[in-house]
């Protein structure tokens, strides 16, 4: 069906933080919401009883921001259970049925911006700039994927016959999708991934990040309050243990997984192993993303767009630059402007709003992060490193650093956090860069910085990215516009956002009539 019969999607609602009737209410309605304690629990439920665990908030250990009770497998295992019992009746009840409920939920989300971003920030470090895009963003996929659910699941499609017979194709939920879902953006890909599921007509079992159950399950209540009925969109709280009972379970369809690659291996060799139906399973996962920057680049716009794809989030996106390529005779030049806008950068706590860069989101990130700067700094590489204040020392914060390294292949993983290698190359040695970037197996984000049209060819035409970036910063893939998702050791694809990740959901099924 053509793209444009639903060119009405409503892009979502905005916060204007430069206005000061907007942003001083709303930081005052924040620091408000910081005084309440949340729950989550799985919205199925084998037993009414159970340990909580407190979930802190990242940037201040001590701060409770609420209380999980995490899902057992017997919880799982009623849980698909009772989603068995109503997925032929979501799946009859259509793609523009479905769609509503999703727009409905889209509006609803809007409506409680106030309290994502306070989630936002508390379990997740998120600054509230970070937290207004991440609010944006699910809302985006919330009517996105409605409008999906309405081009390619509104009925029957008609193929061509000879005369006498009739062909339709349909397309329908494949059953019961567990969805996997980072920390990162504990809103937007969590709902997003869902979204994407029921919009095809299947019934959801999302499990969240263990770190970050709560914003999920404002999430949930949520979309259950517009009427997505509890039985179709399920909770399920907790660590590891749910995820691998829904995936070993073979009434699971598939799994949509967002997480690391060693996780997403895991995930589908369980899925392999199981006896019974061949499960599906979407992964998106890390990178080794590179930015390279030749000496036809604009200075000024390469030192924005270095700190914005190295430092927004405190690096935590799957996006975002961890190696950036400077072409040895601009490099002294580059380094010192990206230096200058780095040392400008506020590391701080995400409740005040000139934080540029939070917290990671916990002790084990910050362990693995300082271990792996003390390791570049004991073989004796130039490391700049911003000084910590004493008073973040509540929280787990790592400080930014930029070390220069040789190669990108000195890297054995990626380096989930805010931390920016630099490496330099000779122009004639293009081509090797670029192999040395395909080598590490990886294939999400790459950025280029280059006035020179060929070597904006020859970058297009070789690198194995999923998302390529061309004289801007490579973060912050827009819904619709920038679908997003890698290849490799990146992701199996479909691009979330994109045109093919929904019908990714669904099975195909043709009638043939002879009339
Ligand atoms: N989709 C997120 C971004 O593009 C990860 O930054």
């Amino acid at each position: 069906l053509p793209r444009d019969i639903f060119p009405d999607r409503i892009n979502s609602k905005g916060v204007d933080l430069a206005d000061p009737l907007v942003r001083e209410p709303l930081m005052d309605r924040l620091d408000t919401l910081d005084t309440r304690e949340w729950e989550a629990a799985p919205t199925i439920t084998a037993t009414s009883y159970g340990d909580k665990d407190a979930i802190h908030a990242p940037q201040n250990r001590d701060d409770v921001v609420g209380w999980v009770r995490e899902a057992t497998e017997a919880d799982v295992e009623l849980g698909i259970s009772v989603a068995l019992e109503v997925q032929d009746a979501w799946n009859a009840y259509g793609g523009n049925a479905r769609a509503e409920l999703l727009d409905k939920a889209a509006d609803a989300f809007e409506d409680h911006m106030d309290e994502f971003l306070s989630l936002c920030r508390r379990e997740a470090g998120k600054t509230v700039i970070d937290g207004v895009l991440e609010v944006r963003e699910a809302v985006d996929f919330l009517r996105y994927y409605a409008n999906e659910a309405r081009r390619q699941f509104a009925g029957p499609i008609d193929l061509p016959g000879p005369t006498g017979e009739e062909n339709r194709l349909t397309l329908a939920g494949r059953g019961i999708i567990g969805t996997i879902t980072p920390w990162n953006f504990p809103l937007a890909i969590f709902i997003g991934t869902a979204a994407a599921a029921l919009a095809a007509g299947n019934c959801v079992l999302a499990k969240p990040a263990g770190q970050t159950p709560l914003i999920a399950a404002l999430a949930v209540d949520l979309c259950h309050s517009v009427g997505i009925p509890k039985e179709v969109l399920q909770l399920i709280p907790g660590d590891a243990k749910p995820g691998i009972a829904l995936s070993s379970d073979p009434r699971i369809a598939g799994i949509a997984f967002t997480g690391s690659t060693q996780t997403a291996q895991a995930i589908n060799r369980t899925l392999a192993a199981r006896e019974g139906p061949i499960g599906i399973f979407i992964g998106e996962t890390g990178g080794q993303n590179a930015m390279i920057v030749d000496s036809s680049a604009l200075p000024e716009q390469v030192t924005r767009d270095v700190i914005a794809s190295a430092f927004q989030s405190a690096g935590q996106r799957c996006s975002a630059l961890r190696v950036l390529y400077l072409q040895d005779d601009i490099a002294d030049e580059m380094l010192t402007m990206i230096r200058g806008a780095f040392e400008a950068l506020n590391v701080g706590d995400p409740k005040h709003l000139e934080t540029d860069v939070g917290p990671v989101i916990d002790e084990t990130a910050k362990r693995s992060l300082d271990k792996h700067i003390a390791g570049k700094k004991r073989q004796g590489r130039n490391v700049y490193q911003k000084k910590l204040p004493r008073a973040l020392r509540a929280g787990t914060f790592v400080a930014p650093t930029i070390v220069e390294i040789e190669s990108i292949e000195s890297l054995k993983r990626e380096n989930f956090g805010p931390v920016l290698h630099v490496a330099r190359f000779r122009a004639d040695r293009l081509e090797q860069v670029i192999e040395d970037i395909n080598g590490t197996g990886y294939g999400l984000t790459l950025g280029l910085h280059s006035r020179i049209d060929a070597t904006r060819r020859l970058v297009e035409s070789k690198a194995r990215v999923g998302n390529l970036y061309v004289n801007r910063n490579q973060i912050g893939a827009v819904v619709e516009s920038q679908p997003f998702g890698g290849e490799g050791m990146s992701g199996t694809g479909p691009k979330a956002g994109g045109p093919h990740y929904v019908s990714r959901f669904a099975t195909e099924r043709v009638v043939t009539i002879d009339t």
